[in-house]
């Protein structure tokens, strides 16, 4: 038995592996009959289950018989931490009122600011609870949270804080984004560009000095930010060291996209809107294309996002959940692989990719997750399927067998 497979707590034998690695020339990087092994909550080795001598092994070993193991769910845009809910403007909507009017009437975004400044980090904590349990058993072990519905210092360290009191009780990994820059706060109604400045020599200092965020956010529509406030907000997210993402093109072509990719940002998200011009700036800067299915769905959109053209520029593309009380409460990342295929046309093999290779791209951590391969995490799933376009195919009737986070079993 080699001196590597000694070192390892566990090892997973007979085990189809969809690695998502592209340097393995298979569809979804697939490798069958395979067996992978894990030490100190890193893929140790991934070989040949026939080539493996497991004699004398003193760890735990676990027959896949078969079954499908893929890397952890990545969801990487959520705004899973608010107060309240909003099926009273869901109902005004089926009567015929638009997103766009309800936020113009100053409800949308700014009641749920109203409802998240209202209570307290604990209650926030226990809000997100069901929404965050609900991602954990369907597969997700990476999770991005959003601030946005607190809109001054005070309430969006709030639920920064929230964000991260609450992953910390659970196996998985978290990454947090300042979005302060989410809607004008009802308080800078006339002083938009005053609010910018809050954000821009306040908010995010502060943050990133006390930890709180990875990257900062900023939605940048006619209904929201400018392209000229959002490149004030990127300027301030790069001299703090944190990563730059952006909500744009969901519901006209800003041309944030653009601007973000000259910002290097990590994703650019939404973009039913996107052009080629923007595509090819997307290209240049290796910019990873969130798409967000479920609040195009959510929100009867009929315009969808340029995917072909993403293909031919091979810009890498995520797929996210957007969850939120506005325009997709749908916590769920697996529906989202199914809506991605049947409403954008994804291949299967694209949206797992979205979730799981390209989601940790979009949030700057592609080197340590994402992908199965020697040295990254040991997130895992294993699924009782034969073939993983299942998973963008079948929905609601439960395949996971084992959900591993960093190499400990979590679920199964
Ligand atoms: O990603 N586009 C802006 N923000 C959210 C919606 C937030 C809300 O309506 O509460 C989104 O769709
Ligand atoms: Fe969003």
């Amino acid at each position: 038995m080699n001196a590597a497979l000694q070192k390892c707590q566990k090892i997973w034998t007979d085990v189809q592996i969809a690695t998502l690695e592209p340097q393995v020339n298979a569809p979804y990087g697939l490798l069958s009959q395979y067996s992978l092994g894990v030490k100190h909550g890193k893929i140790e080795f991934i070989t040949p289950s026939q080539q493996l001598d497991l004699t004398g092994f003193q760890g735990e070993i676990i027959n896949g018989q078969g079954k499908t193991l893929t890397p952890g769910l990545i969801d990487s845009h959520t705004h899973l931490i608010y107060a309240g809910q909003r099926s009273a403007e869901f109902t005004q909507r089926l009567q015929g009122l638009t997103y766009e009017e309800i936020a113009r009437n100053g409800g949308g975004i700014l009641s749920t600011v109203t409802a998240t400044r209202a209570v307290a980090e604990e209650e926030l904590v226990e809000q997100g609870r069901p929404r965050i349990e609900a991602l954990i058993n369907e597969g997700v072990t990476t999770l991005e949270i959003k601030s946005g519905y607190g809109l001054t210092l005070k309430d969006e360290l709030k639920m920064l804080r929230a964000a991260k009191q609450l992953a910390a009780g659970y196996p998985l990994r978290l990454r947090t984004t300042l979005l302060a820059a989410h809607a004008i706060p009802p308080e800078y109604q006339n002083s938009p560009d005053a609010y910018i400045e809050l954000i821009c020599k306040e908010m995010i200092p502060q943050v990133a000095a006390e930890g709180l965020a990875d990257a900062v956010d900023i939605f940048c529509e006619k209904i929201a930010f400018s392209a000229a406030q959002s490149e004030q907000i990127f300027s301030a997210a790069k001299d703090a060291g944190l990563g730059i993402k952006v909500h744009t093109e969901q519901l006209s072509n800003s041309h944030g996209a653009e601007l973000a990719a000259s910002y290097s940002a990590w994703s650019v998200d939404h973009l039913e809107y996107l052009d080629e011009a923007g595509i090819i700036a997307l290209q240049k800067s290796g910019t990873v294309a969130t798409l967000l299915p479920g609040a195009f769905y959510f929100l009867g959109e009929t315009k969808k996002p340029p995917v072909e053209l993403l293909r031919q520029y091979q810009v890498p593309i995520a797929l996210a959940s957007d969850l939120n009380p506005g325009s997709c409460p749908l916590a769920s990342l697996r529906l989202m692989l199914n809506m991605g295929c049947v409403l954008f046309g994804l291949t299967p093999e694209e949206a797992l990719s979205g979730v799981t290779r390209n989601g940790a791209a979009a949030l700057g951590i592609k080197k340590t997750t994402g992908t199965l391969s020697v040295g990254k995490a040991a997130d895992m799933l294993l699924w009782d399927i034969a073939d993983p376009a299942q998973l963008a195919y079948q929905f609601g009737e439960n395949s996971l067998q084992q959900r591993i986070f960093a190499g400990e079993i979590t679920h199964g």
